[in-house]
């Protein structure tokens, strides 16, 4: 059986660990937001000591305390937010997605006290673009990036390109474009170029392919009005893993590479499944 002190506190557990701190804290679910019936943000309770870089994941868990289902997600809060952020969707007969779909708010929510991933801009050596390339919820670590000051202060432009299926599926949009006029970014330097890529809603966005086939006819530089140059641009791309493996190829013919022993790259991926 758990000891739960308190959300956000350090739990015990008795039996045979008693005594030993657990590797998660217990938080509590502030608030939920279904974006459709399969896809849903939510926000909890953060432990104080815990720490991430935007661009990070961690590791949920639910379900009942003999059988928990642990699997990463992304941080999309600010690091300076006092709650935790994500987003998820619902995927049919998932064993996390199970739960998920039951949750509401005011449950308990496992949280891995650590963090983790390389989808950090501080992968990235210096630049003037920076690209934020995402297929569905990959777009979440790019929302905490998004929140992160510096970043708007080290770059000359940030263009973001989501795509999803449904235009219902477009998460934060408004939230996206309003953040240039919050208080913290008073002396933002970077424009914020948003790409919206609808690909199965004939007519809801001008771009309405695959990033990758967008990127390869030119027609994503195009709407960004930005040429994709190994000397300026910066590109972080999360999400379906074809998406990543395709875009990964693609960038590397153009001759963008990964961190690779400690040298920053001009490039960085996150697959999520
Ligand atoms: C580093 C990392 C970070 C992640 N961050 C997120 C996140 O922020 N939000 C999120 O929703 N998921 C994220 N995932 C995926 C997540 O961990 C789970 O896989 C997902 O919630 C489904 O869990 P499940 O047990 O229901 O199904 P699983 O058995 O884990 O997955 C079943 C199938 O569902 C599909 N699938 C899984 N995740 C997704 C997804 N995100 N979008 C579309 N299809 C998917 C795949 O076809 C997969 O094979 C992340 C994965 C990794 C590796
Ligand atoms: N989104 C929904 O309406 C919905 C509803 C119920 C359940 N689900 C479940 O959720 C999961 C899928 O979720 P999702 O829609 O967020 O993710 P997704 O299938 O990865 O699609 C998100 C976006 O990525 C694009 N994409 C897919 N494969 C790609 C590739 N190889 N290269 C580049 N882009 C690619 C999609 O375009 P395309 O449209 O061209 O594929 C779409 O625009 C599935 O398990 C599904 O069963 C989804």
């Amino acid at each position: 059986m758990n000891t739960i002190t308190e959300p956000g506190l350090e739990l015990f557990r008795e039996g045979g660990d008693a005594g030993q701190k657990d590797k998660w804290t217990a938080e509590r679910v502030l608030s939920l937001r279904w974006w459709t019936p399969t896809l849903v943000s939510f926000r909890t309770t953060r432990y104080r000591g815990f720490r991430f870089t935007p661009g990070h994941y961690t590791r949920l868990g639910l379900g009942a305390d003999d059988s928990i289902v642990w699997r990463p997600f992304s941080l999309a809060s600010a690091a300076y937010d006092d709650f935790l952020e994500f987003i998820a969707v619902l995927v049919p007969g998932g064993a996390f997605s199970e739960p998920l779909r039951q949750l509401r708010v005011g449950d308990t929510i496992r949280v891995d006290k650590a963090s983790y991933g390389f989808l950090t801009v501080d992968q990235l050596a210096p630049g003037k673009d920076l690209w934020l390339l995402a297929s569905g919820t990959g777009l979440g670590p790019f929302l905490s990036i998004l929140h992160d000051p510096a970043v708007w202060q080290h770059y000359e432009r940030l263009i973001v390109a989501h795509s999803v299926r449904h235009s219902s599926e477009l998460a934060w949009r408004d939230e996206i474009a309003g953040i240039p006029k919050g208080e913290l970014f008073a002396e933002a330097k970077a424009t914020l170029i948003y790409l919206p890529v609808v690909t199965r809603e004939p007519g809801a966005t001008a771009l309405a392919e695959r990033i990758p086939l967008l990127l390869a006819d030119g027609r994503l530089e195009d709407a960004a009005a930005s040429p994709l140059k190994v000397a300026t641009s910066r590109v972080l791309v999360c999400g379906n893993p074809e998406m990543t493996r395709d875009l990964r190829k693609m960038l590397a013919a153009r001759g963008f590479a990964t961190n690779r022993r400690g040298i920053p790259g001009q490039m960085a991926f996150e697959k999520y499944w």
